[in-house]
């Protein structure tokens, strides 16, 4: 049992292999979270204190003892305006104005399993899933808030949500519906969040946590290029390799916001959620508001150790049982072999040449439908283009598939050109303001996702493409923020749901396509990786990491994104050098060893290779499916501390049962004189015997954990160095 409830103490246990998560419901029903961290086999309430705060007030029921005020006790879903004066996790305004939350225990249920989240993606059962449902309530406003808590110990995972339900006769107002709130009483924590840009997604940077309250997140509709929706809290000694780490990974693909306070008495809250900012939610008497879950995660062994918790439960229980086994296909992408200038013979060279070099799949980006040979107009107008192609589009798939290779097609769904004659039939499908000029990106609007016949249009538009040829893999796209986001199908007072809706609405396409087309891959793209996320990850096994393939600049990107997302989910091609991003000169090894990392593929002109670049690529795909189980399935571990001032970048990856490893070193920054760059190994058997491939030298596993390796200098620009150790 992993969920256990002790009667006498009113303590909820949720333990898994080595984590313990506490909470107790007090006399006076305030939820009080007592630990989250290592495992214990005791009732941590111990740590609980009571102390007069000045200025912190005391509930009425209570009155007389000054030592007990929800301002200072670690709460476990902060209500608002009744004396807790940190962060709320939830905001309510009733039909008397008032906007105060007292939530209290109302009881609890612990169940086998756990439901899926109608409308959300979520995290899916595994054998072992226990859930524990807490209802709270206000008994004045009749808020009722069901905590949901699903244990997978496995992976040293706990899944939080909240469902919002109105048990009162009056309509309220939500203001803020946050999926968990964690308050850590003691101890100094930094901060991990993931910054970036168009070209350069989640970079990690680190920061001690000051007093006050610190906050990231992402205002654009989107979870964002800018902000990806997870964080890591870690002790301020926290390594690659040892020390407390915890993670709130949010599965959600809108706007989001990852909120800490650290309060006057040095106790730390994390509240994550749905962007409050521009939302609000009427739930009228018996309507229930479901919040997007947050993956919660602790490790003592630094943050690999953290990673690779999320790697698993991102691995075994987010992506699709269908695409969690089995190499992903090696395709060939069209846009930066091609961009808009295509037609059907040009598809067909590239197709040729791809299988020669022993490619499996082409994938025909942006440009094949409606009005569409530059980014001004046809989005929205899913018909395909056989004046320019030269042909349908099942002869174009025959005539690949008759080749031997798979077949994938670009979409851009939520997005419509005013120059496209979607826009034209329904100017009021997108989100604009009325009365205003729409903001413009890439010089496209959005669609209003909350309206049910948009997405059904889609929805046939799509099918009746994938319907008349054979497609194996959509990239699905998305490459503009969201703003004026105004539904013109929603009352004036209703206009703060548009943005969830839009998810709701994206969401429900998704899986309405995967359950016609369940064998169907879809690639998650947004101008490049500014859709990220665990969401996007429930229904898309694979999303395209960047729009910068620059296998330098890759490095700093894949890097960032493995704190928290597997790297068989991170899209990566070898593209041409010069590199179209920054004419970057970078060796075709180099590119391959980087993009190996990811789920493997090609970005370029096939046509345009020498004989030896060909014969080079040949052996990459070789080297590529020699290895895609241990990349794919192995333990992954950064080699290097972040922002180590070093000259390289290293990664391995290591077999489950410590068999096999594969150690990946890329030169940055090549120094005449330098010292040899050196790591220390992980994942391996002590006292195993390793060969390294190549040689006949044998090395112990100790020997290359605790001595580590050192390699050669090298010259010239971006070197890259691969080695492959088997025990003997
Ligand atoms: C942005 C994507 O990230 C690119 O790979 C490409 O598909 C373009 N959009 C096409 O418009």
């Amino acid at each position: 049992m992993s969920i256990q409830f002790h009667e006498e103490t009113g303590i909820f246990s949720l333990t898994t292999e080595n984590t313990l998560y506490q909470i107790r419901a007090d006399a006076s029903g305030v939820l009080l979270h007592l630990y989250y961290g290592k495992k214990t086999d005791t009732d941590m309430s111990y740590l609980i204190r009571y102390t007069d705060r000045g200025f912190s007030g005391n509930p009425h029921e209570l009155a007389g003892n000054r030592g007990f005020s929800l301002d200072t006790l670690p709460q476990e879903y902060a209500g608002s305006g009744v004396g807790d004066y940190r962060l709320p996790a939830v905001q309510v305004i009733s039909p008397n104005g008032s906007r105060s939350v007292d939530l209290r225990y109302a009881g609890h249920e612990i169940t086998a399993g756990r439901k899926p989240l109608p409308g959300l993606p979520f995290v899916r059962e595994s054998r072992e899933t226990e859930t524990l449902t807490i209802t709270l309530r206000d008994r004045v406003i009749g808020l009722e808030v069901q905590l949901k808590y699903h244990v997978f110990p496995g992976q040293d995972v706990i899944v939080r949500s909240a469902r919002l339900v109105n048990a009162g006769d009056e309509p309220l107002l939500l203001e803020k519906a946050a999926s968990a709130c964690v308050d850590f009483p003691y101890g100094r924590f930094d901060v991990i969040h993931f910054h970036g840009r168009h070209c350069m997604e989640r970079i990690p940077e680190r920061l001690p946590l000051p007093r006050g309250m610190v906050s990231f997140g992402s205002r654009r509709g989107m979870s964002s290029h800018h902000s990806n929706p997870f964080v890591i809290l870690c002790g301020r000694g926290a390594t690659e390799d040892f020390g407390d780490c915890y993670g709130c990974m949010l599965m959600y693909s809108g706007g989001h916001l990852e909120e800490m306070e650290v309060d006057q008495a040095g106790s730390t809250r994390l509240v994550s959620g749905i962007q409050p900012d521009g939302f609000s939610w009427t739930l009228n008497a018996g309507e229930a508001f479901q919040t997007p879950e947050v993956l919660l995660s602790y490790s003592a062994e630094g943050l690999n150790g953290l990673s690779r918790q999320y790697h698993d439960i991102i691995r075994q229980q987010v992506i699709a049982p269908r695409w969690q086994q089995g190499a992903r296909p090696v395709l060939i992408n069209s846009w930066e072999a091609a961009y808009f200038d295509f037609d059907a013979e040009k598809i067909l060279r590239f197709a040729r040449t791809a299988k020669e070099l022993g490619i499996e799949m082409l994938v025909l980006d942006d440009g094949w439908f409606g009005k569409r040979d530059n980014d001004n107009s046809g989005l929205g107008d899913w018909k395909v283009n056989e004046r320019k192609l030269g042909c349908s589009m099942k002869e174009l798939s025959d005539q690949i598939h008759a080749l031997g290779l798979q077949f994938g097609l670009w979409f851009e769904p939520e997005m419509v050109n005013e120059d496209s004659d979607l826009y034209r039939a329904h100017p009021d499908w997108a989100l604009t303001d009325p009365d205003r000029s729409p903001t413009l990106g890439r010089n496209q609007l959005v669609l209003d996702m909350s309206r049910q016949e948009v997405v059904d249009y889609l929805f046939d538009a799509m099918c009746a493409v994938l319907d008349s040829a054979r497609i194996e893999y959509v990239k699905w796209d998305f490459n503009r923020s969201i703003c004026n986001c105004y539904s013109h199908a929603l009352p004036a007072s209703r206009q703060g749901e548009a943005a969830h809706r839009f998810m709701l609405g994206t969401y429900q396409l998704l899986d309405r396509l995967l359950t016609r087309y369940p064998d169907l891959l879809i690639e998650g793209c947004s101008g490049g990786g500014g859709r990220f996320d665990a969401g996007m990850l429930y229904y898309c096994p694979q999303i395209w990491c960047s729009d910068d393939t620059d296998a330098i600049e890759r490095l700093e990107i894949q890097r960032g994104t493995s704190y928290g997302y597997p790297v068989s989910t991170m899209g990566a091609h070898v593209s041409a050098s010069p590199n179209h991003q920054t004419g970057r000169l970078t060796p075709l090894r180099t590119r391959g060893i980087v993009a190996q990392s990811g789920t493997f593929g090609y970005e370029l002109n096939p046509e345009g290779q020498s004989e030896s670049e060909r014969e080079e690529i040949r052996q990459q795909i070789a080297d590529y499916h020699r290895y895609a189980d241990l990349i794919a399935q192995g333990n992954y571990y950064r080699l290097n501390e972040l922002d180590d001032g070093g000259d390289f970048v290293a990664w391995m990856f290591a077999a489950r049962d410590g068999r096999e490893a594969l150690v990946n070193l890329v030169i940055s920054h090549v120094r005449a004189n330098g010292p040899f760059p050196f790591v220390k190994l992980r994942g391996l058997k002590p006292d195993a015997r390793y060969r390294l491939e190549g040689g006949e030298q044998v090395f112990s596993g100790a020997a290359l954990m605790n001595g580590g390796f050192s390699f050669p200098l090298t010259r010239g620009d971006y070197p890259a160095h691969q080695l492959h150790f088997t025990e003997i």
